[in-house]
């Protein structure tokens, strides 16, 4: 099995703690290591190092190669494909998928999104070892349970079922509260942001469905080229809302997407007033008086008092102060800071 790992994003969600320069995946959030780097060590599960590709940009590929090099690993040059421009996951994945046929030819592919938590656990292995079976048909995805109706997320109704899955008989991205909340009743799973493509199933589905993107690809002279020309589209709006090929595998395993600080905020332990803390520095401390659920994220001596459900990060040259709950809406912060440059 080859493995595609996406680490292209901006994770512009978890501001200020994630920068232009330094996104979450990048972070050693939780211990020495980056999500990056758990994401290749997951990797290697399941592929040689030759056989991992990293979909990245230009202003990310030192930080890819210092975690790899800190990992002790050297992908081949020809792995490590470097977009000219961020047009979402469509575009990254295509063109990985692409180069991996190319290098070795029709390949089943793990894709891996690089801002995740998941534990590998013998669930997960047993998970991708049933997808690796079901992408010789299938666009096959990871169900994982849902515990609310989340509106960040892809939703899969499992259809038929299949040796070790079920078809795919609905998939929507990204529903609004009320759709998300009927999703949740009804059984639905959430879709993990994994995948498992055969390179040639994935190609013709990418042809059929989203044309504009397999011609960009095919036009143009150069990498620069096709991305002036692609449309920016994600896989799931793209291909897999679309097609009629898609296959689940169901999930149980510990996971988390990390994509706001609420869901931060859920993996990191808390004192006994529910507060999590992350001190760094020097001088990071935190002292709270009668303050509660909070999450808080400092360098500095920080108080809170009488205050609950914050959401305070702080860093060096920017503070966020936002309501637990809002925190998906981090990503407007980002965008009037762009609309300001
Ligand atoms: N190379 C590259 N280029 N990578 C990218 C780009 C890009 O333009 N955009 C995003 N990525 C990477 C991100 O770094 C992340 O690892 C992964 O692709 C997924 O992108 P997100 O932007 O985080 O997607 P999402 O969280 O909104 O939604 C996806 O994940 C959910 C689960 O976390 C969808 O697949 C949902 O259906 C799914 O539920
Ligand atoms: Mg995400």
């Amino acid at each position: 099995m080859k493995t595609l790992i996406l680490a292209g994003g901006k994770g512009t969600r978890l501001w200020p703690l994630s920068r232009e320069l330094m996104p979450k995946q990048f972070i050693r959030m939780f211990d020495e290591y980056s999500l990056f780097q758990k994401t290749v060590q997951r990797a290697l599960i399941f592929s040689r190092p030759d056989e991992i590709f990293v979909v990245t940009n230009d202003m990310y590929r030192f930080r890819v190669l210092d975690d790899l090099r800190e990992l002790g690993l050297e992908l081949p040059e020809n792995n490590i494909l470097l977009e000219p421009l961020g047009k979402n996951t469509l575009p990254a994945i295509f063109w990985g998928i692409k180069r991996i046929e190319e290098t070795f030819g029709d390949s089943i592919v793990a894709v891996l999104p690089s801002d995740h938590l998941i534990e590998a656990n013998e669930n997960y292995i047993e998970a991708f070892r049933n997808a690796e079976r079901l992408a010789k048909r299938y666009l096959v995805t990871f169900g994982i349970k849902p515990t609310k109706p989340h509106t960040g997320y892809g939703y899969i109704k499992p259809g038929e079922r299949l040796d070790g899955g079920y078809t795919v008989a609905e998939f929507k991205e990204k529903p609004d509260l009320e759709t998300a909340k009927r999703y949740v009743e009804n059984n639905y799973l959430w879709n993990s942001g994994m995948f498992m493509f055969d390179t040639e199933v994935f190609t013709e589905e990418v042809k059929k469905h989203a044309p504009e993107v397999y011609e960009a690809f095919e036009e143009a002279r150069d990498i620069r080229k096709a991305y002036e020309l692609v449309p920016e589209v994600s896989v799931d709006y793209g291909v897999m809302e679309k097609t009629d090929r898609a296959a689940v595998v169901p999930l149980n395993a510990y996971w988390n997407d990390l994509g706001s600080f609420d869901a931060i905020y859920e993996v990191m332990e808390k004192d006994e007033s529910g507060n999590a803390v992350k001190v760094g520095g020097r001088k990071g401390y935190h002292i709270g008086v009668n303050s509660r659920n909070n999450l808080v994220m400092t360098n500095r001596l920080t108080a809170t008092v009488g205050v609950e459900d914050l959401i305070i990060i702080d860093t060096d040259d920017a503070l966020l102060v936002a309501h637990r709950g809002e925190g998906q809406r981090v990503k407007e912060v980002y965008r009037r800071l762009k609309e300001m440059k």
